[in-house]
């Protein structure tokens, strides 16, 4: 490959591969199983990223590992709706378009574990998005690093990962026992126990692996829910959950342990929904990371027969959202007034200044509304967050 017996891109590909191995002394190269690949969106991506894509793609790239994609800045097939100009979509649509050619899923979400690339445990693979690189770790017990868009374009174009870090035995450890003692009730609490083991993770002079205790049971939802919280609070791609996740069982749990109790996630809670301060919000929206067909059945449920007075976002990908047409749950949904942002999210969408304040049960998209979109935030447990949609 480095040679180019098989094209420019793919040599392309395997330097990129090569120089991370040598910088993180890979002993070798693994084939990856799957790949997942970030840097979808044009508002991050910019005429650099698609230049480079395009590049890619003109040098006769072609995946050798099922890939699929990240949330785009639309969606693909309804933009207009979701109040998207021209210019953007035209653009979004050329990043799609190079990935294509390219022989990528151009299947746009966060949680592509809910609709077929799913990897099994001990796989090795190479994965993006950090909510989801922590959910093939930890839930599914498969071996990914966090990859930039480039490695992880790169390792869907060859085959191949570099041998280092998560994919190692050695570094799959855990270095701190977290007891949980507060109750968890559905997905923002699990949002809310990530910020607060996120941000406990962090203060340390050195990162460790979680292996949290005292959680009795958990849901895909309530997992993907901690997964996205607990990368953005506290930077992490695995943690372990005694008596849930695989790996758990192989190890014992750390002498040195941390004690998080109700007054951690209520502290948590309230840091994410202080900021609202009175204001009235504007802007609804479930899915982040992208809602699961049961999160949906759920929606639809309580909003059958209702209407909505905000603006009003159910985000997910769009396999999820075919099984929603067949099962009439998008036609209670919309006829209640909220609307399908498939492919996309609230958090890579260009929707900046468009909105106030974000009513979400997701701790992730609290994070990013704030930072990213300098809106106000109001982080609320997922039938409330309905309920505001329809104040
Ligand atoms: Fe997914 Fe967008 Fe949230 S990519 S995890 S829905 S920020």
């Amino acid at each position: 490959m480095l040679a180019g017996d098989y094209g420019r891109s793919t040599r392309k590909a395997m330097e990129i591969l090569t120089a991370l191995g040598t910088i993180y002394a890979a002993d070798r190269m693994v084939p990856v199983a799957s790949v997942q690949i970030a840097g979808v969106s044009f508002d991050n991506l910019g005429e650099a990223g698609l230049d480079f894509l395009s590049e890619m793609a003109a040098g006769g790239g072609q995946v050798c590992a099922l890939t699929t994609l990240n949330p785009a800045g639309m969606d693909i097939e309804n933009w207009e709706a979701l109040g998207i100009d021209a210019d953007f979509a035209h653009n979004q649509q050329r990043v799609i378009e190079a990935y294509a050619k390219m022989g990528v899923v151009t299947t746009c979400s966060c949680t592509p574990y809910l609709f077929g690339n799913l990897p099994h445990f001990g796989e090795h693979i190479a994965w993006a998005e950090s909510s989801a690189v922590c959910y093939a770790n930890s839930i599914l017990g498969a071996r990914t690093n966090r990859e930039g868009g480039p490695s992880a374009l790169a390792a869907a174009l060859t085959g191949r990962t570099p041998r280092y870090g998560l994919h190692l035995d050695e570094n799959r450890r855990p270095g701190l026992t977290v007891q949980i003692e507060a109750a968890l009730n559905g997905t923002r609490d699990f949002g809310a126990l990530g910020v607060a083991v996120g941000r406990a993770i962090e203060a340390r002079k050195e990162k460790a692996i979680p292996f949290l205790r005292g959680i009795p049971a958990a849901t895909v939802d309530q997992l993907k829910s901690l997964c996205a919280s607990i990368a953005t609070y506290g930077g992490l791609a695995l943690f372990h959950m005694e008596g849930i996740t695989p790996e758990s069982a192989r190890f014992s749990p750390p002498d040195e342990t941390l004690v998080i109790g109700q007054g951690d996630l209520d502290e948590a809670i309230c840091s994410l929904d202080a900021s609202l301060a009175g204001g009235e919000v504007d802007f609804v929206s479930l899915g982040c990371p992208h809602l699961s067909l049961s999160e949906i059945q759920r929606v639809a449920a309580l909003l059958q027969g209702k209407r909505v007075r905000k603006t009003f976002w159910i985000t997910t990908a769009r396999p999820t959202k075919r099984i929603a047409d067949q099962m009439g749950y998008t036609a209670v949904i919309e006829a209640a007034g909220a609307v399908f942002a498939v492919d996309t999210c609230c958090v890579v969408a260009p929707i900046k200044g468009r909105f106030k304040a974000l009513a979400t049960d997701s701790a992730k998209a609290c994070y990013y509304a704030a930072a990213k979109n300098g809106f106000a935030t109001r982080f609320l447990p997922f039938d409330e967050v309905i309920e505001e949609a329809l104040k």
